[in-house]
C-alpha cells in the first residue's frame, strides 16, 4: 500500500477547485453566455420617498439595440408576486416590496425600470434615458433623528429579557458605563450580484443565480411566477464571497426573470457595485448601551445590553444582537432590550455574525472597561466569570472549550509580558497596544440530502444541491469522505451547486459543514456496509477459521477493504464491484436538524491582537493578529484556517475603515464604490496566525465538528477597540476607528 496516500495522515488536502478558480475556468453567475443574450440594466429612483407620477420610456425604447424597458406600468400581474402596497391589513414593516408591482418609492435607488438590449453598453445607455416624474415625500434615513422623533416597532422580538434582578448592576461595587456605535457596513463581496435567466417558453426556466440557497431560490421563483418544482432550475456553481448578502431572491433577480420571460430571450443581469449598498441589503446601523457591575474581586453582578438599530420601512429586520450577553459569561441579573426603527432605506439583511458581531463588539468592549476598572487583566476577568452551563437557557453546553481557547492565544502572543498599563508601550513614534475579545456563535445541524454512486474504477461520486461562497465546502467533505471511506481524496469527485441534485443545506449560519458533513458521514458509513456486504463470502478473505466475513473484521483503507487479522487478505472497492457483477453502488443519505436533547452548542473565538497607533497622526497598523477558536473538530485545517483569516481580515475593515455613509437631506449613499467605501486590502493586513482547540463535539453532530464561518468575526473589532486604549489611554466608542478619532 502507498503509504503517501493514506488519507488518515493529512490534516488538509488543497482545495479541489483551486485550479478551476486561479485559472478562470470557474464560472460564475454572469459568465454563462447563450446564442441571442441579452442585457439589463436597472434604472435606480433618485428620491428616497414618495410615488412615481410620470414616466417616459418612449427615447429609451427607441434607443439602438433595445427590446424593452419593463415599469410598473407594463410589469405582468405573476400569480405569487402581487401589488405589496394593497395589503392594507399587514403592518407597512411586513408588506415587503415587490419590484415593479406599484408606483411607491421606498428607497433612494430603488429600481423603477428594467432596460434590455442587445449589448450591454446599450443597455447601460437606454437606462440612463428613462424618465421618471416623482411626488416626493419627507424622508428619514438618520437613526439618531428617529431616535428622537420616530417610534420603535412593537412585537415579541421587542421584548424585554430579564434575568434575577432588572439592571441590578446600578448597585454594584464597581461599576461602568458606555455607548457604543456602528455604523452601516456593507457585505461588499468581490464577485457582483447577477443571475442569468433562460426560459423555455412561459413555464420552464433556468436560472444561473449567485445564491448561498439553491433550495429557497428555487422556491421563491416557483411561488412567484406559479411554476412546478421540475420547472424551475437554479445553477450556481460558484459564488465569489456573499457574507450574508444572497440568501434573498432580490428584486434585481426577479426584475431579470420578469424580463426575460417577456421577450423570450436569454437575459443577464449584472448590478454596478453602487448597486450593491442598495440592492442585496447591508448589516444595520446599530447603538448600543452596556451598564455592568462586579464585586471588587470582579464577578459580575449585573449586565444591562440595550440595543437600537434600524430596518427598512418596508420589511422588519431583526438579529440577535443582545443575546449573547444573556450566556457568554456567568452572570445572576442580565437585562437585555432592543429596540428597532423603520428608516426609509433600503432592507438590511444577515452579515457575517448577524447579530453577535455587532453585539460582542459592545460586550466585549465593555468587558474590557469594567477589568480596566476592577484593575484586572482582561483574561482573568473573563475566566472569573466563566459560564460551565448556558444560563440563559439553563442548558449543558454540548461542548466548551473556550478556556483552552484563552490559553492557546495569550501563550502564542505572550499577553502576560506586555505591560498592562495603558500608553505604555512605545516603539519609536508608535505607541503599542495589545487588546482581546471573545466571539461566540451558536452551533446546529440541519437537514441535508447527500447521494453517493461508487464506480468499479473505484471513484466515489458524491452530490448535493448546496453553494459554497469561499469556505471551501467542496474540498471540506472530500477531505472528510477521504477520512471515512478511505479512499484517495483524488478518487472522490463532489458535485454540487445545482438544484436538480439532492437537496443540501443552505450555505451559512455557519451549520454548512455540520449539516451536509452529518449526511457525508452517514453515506460513507453505510456505503463501507454494502462494500462489506458484497464480499462477505469471497474467497479471497477465507482462512482457516474465517469464512464469512463482518464489517467489523475490515479495515478500510486507501480503497481497499482489508481483513484486521491478515493484511495480505484484501481486495479494492472497485474489484468488489466488479467481482459481484455491478455497474455501481449508489446511496441516498440525508442528515435529520438535531433537535440537540437538551444542549445548547456554541463555537468560540479568542482574539489577540497587537497594534500600533502613531503619536502624532492617529495612524493604527495591525501589527499581530492571533486568534484561537474552539469549533469542535476540524474537517479540514487549510480552510479551516481561512475561514478565520477571512473573518478577521473582515473584523479589520470593521474596526478601521469600513463606514457606509448616507447623505440624509436626499436619504442617498454617498460612497457607493470601492474608493469611498475603504474595506482591508493586503497592506492592512499583518500575518495572521490562528490555533484551533480541535477537540470535537460530542453531541452536535458524528463529525465532532461545530461552526466557524462566522465566529472568526466575533468580537474582533473589540480586541482592536481595546487595543487602541491599551495603546493610547483613549476609549473610542464608535467604529471605525479612523485616526481623526484619536488625534
Ligand atoms: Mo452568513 S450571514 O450565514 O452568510
Amino acid at each position: 500500500m502507498d503509504k503517501k496516500f493514506s488519507t488518515n495522515a493529512l490534516h488538509f488536502i488543497d482545495r479541489v477547485d483551486g485550479v478551476q478558480k486561479v485559472t478562470g475556468a470557474a464560472k460564475y453567475s454572469a459568465e454563462y453566455d447563450f446564442p441571442g443574450l441579452v442585457y439589463a440594466v436597472l434604472t435606480g429612483s433618485t428620491i428616497a420617498k414618495g410615488s412615481i407620477v410620470d414616466m417616459d420610456t418612449k427615447a429609451a425604447e427607441n434607443a439602438p439595440g433595445v427590446l424593452a424597458v419593463v415599469t410598473h406600468l407594463n410589469s405582468p400581474e405573476l400569480p405569487g408576486y402581487k401589488k405589496t402596497a394593497i395589503q392594507a391589513n399587514v403592518p407597512e414593516t411586513k408588506r415587503g416590496y415587490h419590484v415593479f408591482t406599484d408606483n411607491i418609492i421606498r428607497f433612494n435607488g430603488q429600481p423603477v425600470a428594467l432596460t434590455i438590449a442587445n449589448t450591454y453598453e446599450r443597455a447601460v445607455y437606454a437606462a440612463s434615458l428613462v424618465k421618471t416624474k416623482y411626488k416626493e415625500e419627507e424622508h428619514q434615513t438618520d437613526l439618531d433623528a428617529a431616535i428622537k422623533n420616530g417610534k420603535a416597532l412593537e412585537g415579541n422580538p421587542y421584548k424585554d429579557y430579564v434575568r434575577g434582578e432588572p439592571d441590578a448592576w446600578k448597585n454594584s461595587e464597581v461599576k461602568i458605563e458606555a455607548e457604543y456605535r456602528m455604523p452601516l457596513e456593507v457585505h461588499n463581496p468581490m464577485e457582483i450580484h447577477a443571475i442569468t435567466v433562460v426560459w423555455e417558453g412561459e413555464e420552464k426556466v433556468t436560472v444561473y443565480e449567485k445564491t448561498q440557497t439553491l433550495k429557497t431560490t428555487q422556491q421563491n421563483i416557483m411561488r412567484a411566477f406559479g411554476l412546478k418544482e421540475e420547472n424551475v432550475r437554479v445553477i450556481t456553481q460558484f459564488v465569489g464571497g456573499a457574507f450574508g448578502s444572497a440568501f434573498n431572491t432580490w428584486p434585481h433577480s426577479m426584475a431579470a426573470l420578469i424580463g426575460a420571460r417577456k421577450i423570450g430571450k436569454p437575459l443577464k443581469l449584472m448590478l454596478a457595485r453602487s448597486q450593491m449598498f442598495t440592492l442585496v441589503g447591508y448589516r444595520p446601523q446599530a447603538i448600543q448601551k452596556i451598564n455592568m457591575g462586579a464585586t471588587k474581586d470582579g464577578k459580575l453582578t449585573g449586565i444591562t445590553h440595550e440595543a437600537t438599530a434600524m430596518t427598512s420601512s418596508y420589511q422588519e429586520f431583526t438579529e440577535g444582537i443582545v443575546n449573547a450577553s444573556r450566556s457568554l459569561y456567568t452572570c445572576p441579573n442580565v437585562t437585555t432590550r432592543y429596540k428597532v426603527y423603520p428608516l426609509d432605506l433600503s432592507q438590511p439583511t444577515w452579515m457575517r455574525g448577524p447579530g453577535e458581531t455587532t453585539g460582542a463588539y459592545a460586550l466585549e468592549s465593555a468587558m474590557d472597561e469594567l477589568a480596566d476598572a476592577l484593575h484586572l487583566d482582561p483574561i482573568e476577568f473573563r475566566l472569573r466569570n466563566y459560564a460551565e452551563t448556558d444560563l440563559e437557557n439553563n442548558k449543558p453546553y454540548s461542548s466548551k472549550f473556550l478556556k483552552e481557547a484563552y490559553q492557546l492565544g495569550a501563550e502564542k502572543i505572550k499577553w502576560q509580558d506586555r505591560n498592562p498599563e495603558p500608553r505604555s508601550m512605545k516603539e519609536g513614534d508608535w505607541m503599542i497596544g495589545y487588546g482581546t475579545g471573545t466571539g461566540t456563535f451558536g452551533a446546529w445541524r440541519g437537514d441535508a440530502k447527500v447521494a453517493a454512486r461508487l464506480l468499479p474504477d473505484g471513484t466515489l461520486i458524491l452530490q448535493s444541491g448546496v453553494t459554497d461562497m469561499g469556505p471551501g465546502t467542496a474540498t471540506a467533505m472530500t477531505k472528510l469522505a477521504s477520512d471515512i471511506f478511505g479512499i484517495s481524496p483524488r478518487n472522490i469527485k463532489f458535485e454540487m451547486g445545482d438544484s436538480n441534485l439532492p437537496p443540501g443545506p443552505f450555505q451559512g449560519g455557519s451549520g454548512t459543514t455540520s449539516s451536509l458533513g452529518t449526511a457525508v458521514h452517514n453515506v460513507c458509513v453505510n456505503m463501507k456496509k454494502k462494500l462489506a456486504d458484497l464480499i462477505k463470502d469471497n474467497s479471497i478473505f477465507h482462512t482457516e477459521i474465517v469464512h464469512t466475513v463482518k464489517p467489523e473484521d475490515l479495515l478500510f483503507e486507501d480503497g481497499y477493504m482489508i481483513l484486521a487479522s491478515d493484511h495480505s487478505k484484501k481486495i479494492s472497492y472497485g474489484d468488489a464491484l466488479k467481482d459481484a457483477g455491478m455497474k455501481q453502488l449508489e446511496l441516498l443519505e440525508s442528515s435529520d436538524g438535531n433537535p440537540m436533547n437538551g444542549y445548547s452548542a456554541f463555537s468560540y473565538a479568542v482574539h489577540f491582537v497587537k497594534l500600533m497607533v502613531h503619536a502624532a497622526t492617529g495612524v493604527i497598523k495591525i501589527a499581530r493578529v492571533v486568534s484561537a477558536v474552539d469549533a469542535g473538530k476540524i474537517v479540514n485545517e487549510s480552510t479551516a484556517e481561512s475561514q478565520i483569516i477571512g473573518a478577521v481580515v473582515g473584523g479589520i475593515g470593521m474596526s478601521l475603515m469600513e463606514e457606509g455613509v448616507v447623505d440624509h437631506r436626499y436619504g442617498r449613499w454617498v460612497n457607493n464604490n470601492f474608493a469611498d467605501y475603504h474595506v482591508a486590502v493586503q497592506a492592512d493586513v499583518p500575518h495572521i496566525e490562528v490555533l484551533f482547540v480541535n477537540k470535537p463535539d460530542p453531541i452536535l453532530n458524528p463529525i465532532g465538528s461545530k461552526g466557524m464561518g462566522e465566529v472568526g468575526l466575533v468580537g474582533f473589532a473589540a480586541a482592536v477597540s481595546n487595543a487602541v486604549y491599551h495603546a493610547t489611554g483613549k476609549r473610542i466608542r464608535e467604529l471605525p476607528i479612523t485616526p481623526d478619532k484619536l488625534i
